[in-house]
């Protein structure tokens, strides 16, 4: 089933057709269908059944409260990276022992919060980290459950800033130094060794550095239940590559992702946590936009639309594809030719599409979509330029509903305060 599809040339997100939409709400704005959100998360269940799985959804790529809560109806778990995260999963009904807590730099405050929560387990990054957490639960007399998050050093990821696990990335601990780390783990009685970690990368788009570094992490957990260690739950971290250039899913893909994990830790009764975050969102979210302007310079022909890097971050920081597609296909003058599609922000950088191919009678008012925006999208926006935060809208079968609604430079004049030395106007 797709969710976004073209009916008698229209744009629908489910039984909504876009351009009504377009007509109450100002454009940018990022749009969500909730149906796709569920078929995306069953899918995966669905070919990793069989298996003891915990799908830990990763709450970074996407984390309105709507989307999580959808998540949450489904039964999935959170992977989080700060308190903010883990508040907005425990507020969307996750349970605290579906709840894993990863990232290099966990403050103290977000530690307590945590424990207190009583989460399942905390993915350890650094002895520092470790001795933190040991001493909170001496502090407040409970317990926490913790893995290690280990590197493996493998490299891996689409673009260079999203792999994560090669030796020299910020990271883990060095997989040659993790048994150690188990062991003075061990001496800290509040500390209850659950298990093991990695996560090695983002749009990952071949199976080879998955199957080496699931190997390695499995000969290494065997070897540590050896020592005694009895590790309970391997967590896969995320990184499930998607293709952004076609508009069709890459089931393929995805098929041979569960295949692989199946086929490596079928002998093993410890419980598999994934944590998917881009596969689960990425193509249930479109980023709704109009023409502002067009302009040639020197042969190159832009059109200057009204979304750009301040709401959509990814081709900038990434170089990321994404493509680019009129609400509404048009019947007549359908000619098209190359544009470079930029955002209004004063950056060179603020290109969203190079080399689109946009209608050569594209008007001004005209709306178009950038499609699977959904993950890393609208939680990496910014009210840069002083811009708005566009707003962000669910679709359920024939209802839409504001989700976040836009931050405009007023809500954001609110934070401000003049100086006391600074004369008054
Ligand atoms: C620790 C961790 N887990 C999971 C993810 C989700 O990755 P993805 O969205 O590629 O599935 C990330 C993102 O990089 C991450 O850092």
């Amino acid at each position: 089933m797709i969710y976004f599809k073209y009916k008698k040339n229209n744009l629908f997100c489910e039984d909504i057709q876009v351009s009504e939409i377009c007509k109450k709400l100002k454009t940018p704005f990022y749009l969500y269908s909730s149906n796709a959100l569920i078929a995306n998360y069953r899918l995966l269940q669905k070919l990793l059944g069989g298996i003891n799985l915990l799908i830990a959804y990763s709450v970074k790529a996407n984390s309105n409260l709507s989307v999580l809560k959808t998540f949450a109806e489904c039964g999935s778990g959170a992977d989080v990276v700060s308190i903010g995260e883990l508040k907005k999963v425990l507020k969307a009904g996750i349970s605290s022992d579906k709840i894993v807590y990863s990232g290099v730099g966990k403050t103290r405050d977000e530690i307590y919060f945590a424990v207190k929560n009583k989460i399942e387990q905390f993915n350890v990054e650094s002895v520092e980290e470790l001795k933190t957490i040991a001493k909170i639960t001496e502090q407040t007399k409970t317990s926490a459950n913790i893995a290690l998050r280990v590197n493996p050093d493998i490299s891996a990821g689409g673009h260079p800033k999203i792999s994560t696990g090669k030796k020299t990335d910020k990271f883990g601990i060095p997989i040659s130094e993790a048994k150690n780390i188990y062991y003075i783990a061990k001496k800290f009685k509040n500390l209850n060794i659950k298990g093991i970690d990695i996560h090695i990368g983002s749009q990952i788009r071949s199976l080879t550095p998955f199957k080496k570094a699931f190997k390695k992490v499995l000969d290494f957990c065997i070897e540590l239940d050896k020592l005694g260690f009895n590790i309970k739950n391997i967590d896969l971290g995320g990184g499930i590559g998607i293709d952004y250039e076609s508009e069709k899913q890459d089931l393929k893909f995805l098929n041979d992702y569960a295949k692989l994990i199946k086929s490596i830790f079928k002998k093993t009764n410890k419980k598999i946590i994934i944590e998917p975050g881009r596969f689960l969102v990425a193509n249930a979210g479109i980023l709704v936009t109009s023409v502002l302007y067009k302009k040639t310079i020197e042969n190159k022909s832009f059109l200057i639309i009204d979304a750009g890097m301040n709401d959509l971050m990814r081709p900038a920081l990434y170089d990321a594809k994404h493509i680019i597609r009129p609400l509404a296909k048009k019947t007549k003058n359908k000619t098209t030719k190359k544009f470079e599609v930029v955002g209004t922000v004063c950056e060179t950088a603020d290109i969203m599409v190079k080399n689109a191919k946009i209608y050569k009678s594209v008007e001004q008012g005209d709306y178009y979509f950038i499609d699977k925006a959904g993950a890393y999208g609208h939680v990496m926006s910014s009210s840069y330029n002083s811009k708005s935060i566009a707003s962000e809208i669910m679709v359920n079968n024939n209802n839409y509903h504001v989700i976040k609604k836009k931050i405009d430079p007023e809500d954001l004049l609110k934070f401000e305060k003049i100086a006391p030395w600074l004369k008054k106007n």
